[in-house]
């Protein structure tokens, strides 16, 4: 089960959650103010954001697990490293979705650009 949350822009930077709101180990869905979507996890207490959409049949991440510091698709269990977006294992396995930089301010979770390692986004319909 995925959760939902909305964002806010402040700059570069986007206000996406409330640091409280963000569970550990399960992914919560947001959507940023372009409309793109990603995924917020908690992890060992530190919360990583990756884009919200498999590369191997465009279906969301949001609904998988989070399983040894990956994202598992709950669709065909591609695996993607929480850090990196790259795919460990699985039909998308080559393949990295985006990761974007996070920072906790004042107990708000901010998400900054995605790093150039995952795949555009821009592109999705
Ligand atoms: S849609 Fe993710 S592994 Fe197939």
């Amino acid at each position: 089960m995925s959760h939902e949350g909305s964002s806010t822009s402040t700059g570069t930077w986007e206000q996406v959650a409330r640091a409280d709101d963000v569970p550990t180990d399960i992914p919560l869905a947001v959507t940023l103010v372009d409309g793109r979507r990603i995924c917020l996890v908690r992890l060992h207490g530190e919360v990583f954001a990756v884009e919200d959409r498999c590369p191997h049949r465009d279906f969301p991440l949001s609904g998988g697990d989070v399983v040894a510091g990956h994202l598992e698709c709950p669709w065909h269990g591609a695996r993607f490293d929480l850090r990196t977006g790259q795919c460990s294992q699985g039909p998308a396995e080559g393949d990295a979705i985006a990761t974007y930089p996070v920072m906790q301010v004042n107990g708000i979770v901010l998400v900054g650009p995605a790093a150039a390692t995952g795949i555009d986004s821009s592109n999705s319909n």
